[in-house]
């Protein structure tokens, strides 16, 4: 299990806990976090669940796949550190991890 914040467009902060192996979106679902739409529930193609990794942590959570990556060119405003919410389970090593939801998301 790891606490997870969701940062919203306006700064507003939500921590919560997502089990290991659940994805950033589905614990931001569960966790009634606002900002990931999830439209096409997990399967890599829709991009309602960007999200942006905060500059510490991207390392740790890793690139996008080839899959992901091309998803992600649909995404608004897509940035260096975006990854699809779906696409990152969550672990133990992502314990204290912050991500940022897009404004194009709410
Ligand atoms: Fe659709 Fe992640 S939920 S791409």
């Amino acid at each position: 299990m790891a606490k997870i914040t969701y940062i919203d467009h306006e700064g507003t902060e939500r921590a919560i806990d997502v089990g290991n192996g659940i994805s950033l979106m589905q614990g931001a679902i569960n966790g009634g976090i606002p900002g990931i739409v999830a439209e096409c529930g997990g399967a890599c193609s829709c991009a309602t669940c960007h999200v942006y990794i905060e500059s510490d942590w991207t390392e740790r959570v890793g690139g996008p796949g080839d899959a992901e990556r091309e998803m992600l060119e649909c995404a608004i405003d897509p940035l260096s550190n975006s990854r699809l919410g779906c696409q990152v389970k969550v672990s133990d090593e992502l314990d204290g991890l912050i991500v940022r939801t897009p404004e194009s998301q709410f």
